[in-house]
């Protein structure tokens, strides 16, 4: 997408997230869906790996901040505040506080506002999370963002982060393999007749209606030496692996018939045997920040 002029893009992220984003696609789940891959053969990997972000924060307070909550659409989600009398959620967002509101009810506070110029005072929070969220705003707004979580969390916990990165390695070696597979899977649902929802047709728009570039929204991503100097030089971070493959990797190169659980179980075992690196080398990183 082009970058429009800095004020500008809350807006558009606020406008996409309230008119497309956050608008129910049939029963199971919203638009912003289409960016995960839901079906049964990877359910377990994406599930174990949702619940990576518990093992990393205060697991019980009474505040917990979730920056950029969205809907809470997940239902891992909802672990993360378990020990916590409140989940603040605080999104640009209407219509995804007004789900998430329906969601958790009184265990919520639900507070519009920007993740870059948070409205708490300092040290309130015993444990912030905050996912797919900070890529969305331009990258002098990412520092404010970062600094924003380390003055109100309270000192000794500890926030986590999850992004993607701008390029990963691991997923730039595998990209011929998942073209390659992208263009035997369209033959073979042209030829059968299958497609899936979120596959676009030949019009490129999708059985919403919707062109590609009505379905996304302004995004920047960094990378790791970006991080480490921008904000590791103010905050103490470490970096472990929330992910490190796609969605575009399970959707072309993970199937049932071809032993995809067994693979995505490896695959999950090898994350757990080496977390840094492939933190650095995988596709989205969970980054943990503690204030001492
Ligand atoms: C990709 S969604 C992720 C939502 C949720 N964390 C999840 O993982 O499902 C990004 C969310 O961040 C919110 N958002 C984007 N920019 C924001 C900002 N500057 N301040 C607060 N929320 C923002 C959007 O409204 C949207 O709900």
């Amino acid at each position: 997408m082009s970058t429009p002029a800095d004020p500008e893009i809350k807006q558009q992220v606020q406008a996409f997230y309230d008119h497309v984003g956050w608008k129910r696609v049939g029963d199971c789940c919203y638009q912003n869906a289409r960016y995960e891959d839901l079906r049964p053969v990877s359910q377990e990997y994406v599930h174990r790996c949702h619940l990576r972000v518990t093992r990393h924060i205060t697991p019980s307070g009474k505040y917990l901040l979730d920056a950029g909550s969205g809907p809470i659409q997940y239902p891992e989600y909802l672990e993360y505040s378990k020990g916590y009398q409140y989940r603040v959620c605080a999104d640009i967002s209407h219509v995804a506080l007004k789900e998430a509101r329906e969601r958790i009810n009184d265990h919520g506070l639900f507070v519009v506002s920007d993740v870059a110029n948070l409205p708490f005072k300092e040290d309130i929070f015993g444990g912030v999370v905050s996912l797919h969220t900070f890529h969305h705003l331009p990258r002098d707004e990412q520092v404010e963002a970062y600094a924003e979580i380390f003055r109100v969390m309270i000192p000794s916990n500890s926030a986590v982060i999850v992004n993607g990165w701008r390029e990963s390695p691991l997923m730039r070696f595998f990209s011929p393999l998942i073209r390659i597979a992208v263009f035997i899977l369209r033959i073979y649902r042209r030829a059968t007749g299958r497609e899936s929802y979120f596959e676009q047709d030949q019009h490129g728009s999708n059985s919403s209606g919707m062109t590609d570039e009505q379905q996304a929204t302004f995004v920047h991503r960094e990378d790791p030496s970006w991080l480490k100097q921008e904000i590791g030089s103010e905050m103490p971070l470490e970096i472990f692996v929330w992910r490190s493959v796609s969605t575009d990797f399970l959707r072309t190169l993970i199937h049932r018939k071809l032993g995809g659980r067994l693979v995505l179980r490896l695959l999950y075992w090898l994350e757990e045997c080496a977390p840094r690196v492939l933190g650095l080398y995988g596709q989205y990183p969970l980054i943990v920040i503690r204030k001492a």
